[in-house]
């Protein structure tokens, strides 16, 4: 419970007890490595593996050509032995798959059930796996991709895409794509893109993101996070000190601020989640185009976070710029009005923060489950 508390993070409905994970390498991340570094990792993507007959054929080449690759002649056995010595582990497992078939991974969803997520692999630029139909030929064949994940939603299991940035003719029209289709989880390895790739992606969907590529210290990693990753992954620098210091400092974080990935302000670069710190739509700022985009009109717009905090500590606010803390900056603006109403409710900085991350999902819920008008270029 402490760990759902800091972080109030589940996947494939286990906790997930910090938002630091590992990121699959072939040949390398398997059980062991992962059960190396359990006490600093909330969450492991082991594999990739191979699971049919065409993409073993291409491990076979490129563990041939020398690239690290598991290599097995029975994919279930070999996934089994080590689902299983990650059986009392308290890292939720994933397992990073390259199928050439959207029924391939059907089958391993169908024995595996929801032990683990499935990731699917659409990040492998090898040029045999690129053959065999999966990997980064997935990213250029978005039919192809969302048939797999709809082939392994029938079964009933958590679904994560791994993609690279940059390849798909537009990653955050694929993000929609495969979100519609019905994926859980989106894992991106950012390349060079930044933090302006994770918030288009994050204003594309509601998925789950997790940000990669390189975020190996604190400020990397909380810069990913406000800008709408839920979750950072390592691979190259995956070493236990290195998980230790992030999860550590994450973790402190988490307790002092009350919402671990809280946006930051719209006009400070922000996602969308952070409309639960937009002003009443009074002067010409950010806001506004923001709401054009998502196609909330500006009464809209004020009725939801009106509503939204009925019965809410942040209902009240007569001493604030526009009444009611629902119109109130984060925490980290300094404002004497906002301060005098907290300390008068007795409302400590950090459950202010806990009940804007209150605000801010309802406000997800009513753009993505409602309109789903995104406009996919903010
Ligand atoms: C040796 C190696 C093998 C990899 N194998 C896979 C793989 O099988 N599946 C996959 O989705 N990504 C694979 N990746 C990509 C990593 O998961 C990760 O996206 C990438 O290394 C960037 O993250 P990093 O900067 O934390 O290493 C591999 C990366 C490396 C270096
Ligand atoms: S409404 Fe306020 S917080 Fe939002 S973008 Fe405008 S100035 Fe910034
Ligand atoms: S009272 Fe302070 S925190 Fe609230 S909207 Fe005005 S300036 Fe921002």
């Amino acid at each position: 419970m402490e760990a759902y508390d800091r972080f109030e993070l589940l996947i494939n409905d286990r906790v997930v007890k910090t938002p630091v994970a590992i990121a699959s390498m072939a040949g390398i991340v398997d059980a062991a490595y992962v059960l190396e570094r359990a006490a600093h990792v909330g969450t492991a993507f082991i594999g990739g593996y191979s699971i049919d007959d065409l993409t073993l054929d291409a491990s076979r080449r490129m563990a041939a050509g020398g690239r690290k690759e598991f290599v097995y002649d029975d994919p279930l056995k070999a996934l089994e032995k080590e689902i299983d010595a990650l059986k009392e582990s308290d890292v939720v497992t994933g397992i990073n798959l390259r199928g050439s078939t959207p029924a391939a991974y059907a089958e391993v969803a169908a024995a595996f059930e929801d032990r683990v997520v499935y990731e699917i692999d659409a990040h492998c630029r090898q040029p045999p796996m690129i053959e065999a139909g999966c990997g980064e030929y997935l990213l250029h064949h978005p039919v192809d991709l969302v048939a797999i994940v709809r082939a392994l939603k029938a079964e009933g299991v958590t679904v994560s895409v791994k993609v690279r940035a940059g390849i798909a003719g537009n990653d955050a029209g694929l993000a929609r794509a495969v979100w519609k289709a019905g994926a859980d989880i989106l894992h991106v390895d950012l390349m060079d893109f930044g933090h302006n790739k994770v918030r288009q992606i994050r204003n594309a969907s509601p998925m789950m993101l997790i940000a990669n590529n390189s975020i190996n210290t604190f400020d990397k990693a909380m810069d990913a996070f406000s800008h709408g990753a839920d979750l950072v992954s390592l691979a190259r620098k995956s070493d236990p000190w290195t998980l230790a210091g992030l999860d550590a400092a994450i973790s402190r974080a988490a307790e002092e601020g009350g919402w671990y990935n809280a946006p930051k302000q719209i006009c400070r670069g922000g996602d969308i989640r952070g409309l639960a710190f937009c002003c009443m739509p009074v002067k010409a700022c950010p806001l506004i185009p923001t709401l054009d985009k998502l196609g909330i009109s500006r009464n809209e717009y004020l009725t939801l976070k009106q509503e939204a905090v009925k019965g809410t500590p942040l209902e009240d606010g007569r001493s604030t710029c526009f009444g009611s803390l629902a119109w109130c900056c984060k925490i980290s603006s300094p404002c004497m009005f906002r301060n005098m109403t907290l300390e008068s409710r007795g409302l400590s900085a950090r459950e202010y923060m806990r009940c804007k991350h209150r605000l801010s999902e309802k406000i997800m819920n009513r753009i993505f489950d409602e309109s789903k008008t995104v406009d996919e270029s903010c």
